[in-house]
This record gives C-alpha cells, sequence and structure tokens, in this order.
C-alpha cells in the first residue's frame, strides 16, 4: 500500500481487518518496522480520536510522530494552483507538502469539506495536491467525502461482535441512519461507511441497509446498491447494528432541511432490533442524537469502536511501512 485515501487503496480488505485484529492482541510485534522512519499529522480541522490514536498507532509500530495544526501552527496553505496569491494564504501547498515530504516518510492529514461548493469538495482538492507534491505515502485522517481509518476501525468492531455474539446471523444485518442535528455536519463519515460496508456485503459478509429523511440521499456512488428506507422503524426492524450519524443534504449542498427529534436513536427504536448494537464515530451530542438510555446500555459499542481507530490506523501504517521496506 502506498497511500491511504479510500477503500480503493485496500487490495484485500479480509486480511487488513484482521491485520487490525492481531494489533490489538499483539500491539508491539511490528514496532521495528517504523524504526528511523517519521510520520507527520497534519490537522486543518478539529480531533480527539484521530489524533490520538493515529499518532498511539505509530508509536507502537516505532515511528517519529510530529503534529501540525495548520493554520493556526503553521502559514495558511493555498490549494490552487495558478492563482494570483494576494489573500490569507502565504504559502502554497506546492512547497509546503514538498518540504514536509522531506522532513516524513508518510504524511497523514485531515481537512474536512467546506459544504459549499459541492464540486469543489467532492474533487478533494487537499488529499489530491499533497499525494501530487509531497513525494510521500498520503494518509486520510477524514477528508471531504471519506472518512476510511474511521470505517476499518468499524469494519473490525462489526466483526468483533458479530464473533462474540450469540444470536447474529452469520451475515448481520448493517443499518446507517441519519440522526438529527442544528448544524450542517459532512457526508465523508456516511458516504465512507456505505462505502466500506457496501464492499463487505458485495462479499457476502453482511447485509446493509440505509435510512434518512426525504432529501438526504447520499451520493449515488456512496448508496451503491444499499436498500433505502425513509422509514426509520422498517429500516431498523431485525437490525443487528444500528450505525448512527449526522449528515447535511448532497442534493441541496450543505443544507440543513430537518431537525425532526423522532429521527434521534432511543431505547423503544433499539427494541425494534435483533437486541441491535448501537454504533457512532463520536463525538456524539448526547439525547440529541442518541439517548442517554442507548449510549449508556450494553448494546453501546461507542468506546470499543473508538478504541479499535488505534487498531485500524496501525494496520495501515504497517501496510505502508512494509511497502516502504
Ligand atoms: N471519529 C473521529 O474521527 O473522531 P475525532 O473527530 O475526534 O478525531
Amino acid at each position: 500500500m502506498h497511500n491511504f485515501l479510500s477503500l480503493a487503496d485496500v487490495t484485500d480488505l479480509d486480511a487488513l481487518i484482521q491485520s487490525g485484529l492481531n494489533a490489538k492482541a499483539n500491539p508491539f510485534a511490528d514496532e521495528a518496522l517504523g524504526h528511523h522512519k517519521t510520520i507527520g499529522l497534519l490537522f486543518f480541522n478539529s480531533s480527539l480520536r484521530t489524533r490520538l490514536s493515529t499518532e498511539k498507532a505509530a508509536r507502537n509500530l516505532g515511528l517519529n510522530v510530529m503534529t501540525l495544526n495548520v493554520g493556526s501552527d503553521s502559514w495558511g496553505l493555498e490549494m490552487e494552483d495558478g492563482v494570483l496569491m494576494n489573500g490569507d494564504k502565504a504559502e502554497h501547498v506546492r512547497e509546503a507538502a514538498a518540504v514536509m515530504g522531506r522532513y516524513c516518510n508518510i504524511l497523514a492529514i485531515r481537512a474536512f469539506a467546506g459544504l459549499t461548493d459541492r464540486e469543489l469538495d467532492y474533487k478533494e482538492l487537499v488529499m489530491n495536491q499533497f499525494a501530487k507534491y509531497a513525494g510521500v505515502s498520503i494518509v486520510n485522517l477524514e477528508s471531504a467525502t471519506r472518512h476510511p481509518l474511521q470505517s476499518l476501525a468499524d469494519c473490525i468492531t462489526i466483526e468483533e461482535a458479530r464473533v462474540k455474539s450469540t444470536i447474529m446471523p452469520a451475515r448481520p444485518k448493517v443499518v446507517l441512519t441519519w440522526l438529527p442535528h442544528f448544524k450542517p455536519l459532512p457526508q465523508a463519515v456516511a458516504n465512507s461507511f456505505a462505502e466500506w460496508m457496501n464492499a463487505r456485503a458485495a462479499a457476502g459478509h453482511i447485509e446493509f441497509v440505509v435510512t434518512h429523511p426525504e432529501g438526504y440521499e447520499l451520493a449515488p456512488q456512496f448508496v451503491g446498491n444499499a436498500r433505502v428506507y425513509h422509514n426509520q422503524d422498517e429500516a431498523f426492524a431485525g437490525a443487528d447494528f444500528i450505525y448512527g450519524k449526522n449528515w447535511s443534504s448532497y442534493t441541496h449542498y450543505g443544507q440543513v432541511l430537518t431537525q425532526d427529534p423522532a429521527w434521534a436513536v432511543t431505547m423503544d427504536k433499539m427494541r425494534l432490533t435483533n437486541e441491535g448494537k448501537m454504533m457512532h464515530c463520536l463525538p456524539v451530542r448526547r439525547n440529541l442524537k442518541i439517548a442517554d438510555e442507548v449510549l449508556d446500555s450494553p448494546q453501546s459499542l461507542v468506546i470499543e469502536q473508538a478504541a479499535n481507530r488505534e487498531w485500524s490506523a496501525q494496520a495501515v501504517l504497517r501496510e505502508i511501512l512494509l511497502s516502504l521496506k
């Protein structure tokens, strides 16, 4: 693996999930792999889990770690080529990426969608410009349209829970549900989860369903072959996993079309499921999106899911380090 920008960079998903589980069982088995190598973590946006879990995973592999909050710790970066730089951005990505590529063997980047220009966001300018100009491996720590390290952690979490369960079918039903929120949020986590779950469904591992109010359709390339319901109760019937996330509209780009509280997940909703497990990437606004009674119940997997971010990052960094040997 050279870059990890999306599922397209994964050649064997089953093997990558197993690699994450192996790292969890034996975190320091590959601690010599990153010796005398450096990863740079670049954050254009806030983070708790991604920042800490990626740093921890990198250290487990023996990597040196440097972290930069772009804009606040460094110069603002211009991403577009061929522009007159007479605005507030003092440095161009061509130089910044090339320089950081000289200090680091791997650059891992978080840069969210702006949610004002759909075409610009879905072009993935930041990831693609770094991939073009850094000359080293690039890892996506959540981009405008995807969050693949989260999706890999989600796959690991689902696989672990499936194996542990005595009541789940061999091919569990996984439901991605839209949740209410007052702010417009990116589609990246939902897009990515749908992309990875469609791959798991195509391989026969799960059944995948999406539910959201009308107007919240995800981009067709992410919905794929998922069954889509506008009735949340119907979607929840017999589900083994409920994956909650808010996203703003793709069609009416970046808009909040409804805040209907009936879409929040409560214990009454969970009773429609097959004693389903509740998942969310975090952070979560309690009682706005998911009720306390659900988050604090044994059905919630959110802490284990966040803990598995360390192992998804370690599996990916291991693959990249093996390709550098
Ligand atoms: N789930 C996730 O990416 O969390 P952070 O935004 O805190 O990194």
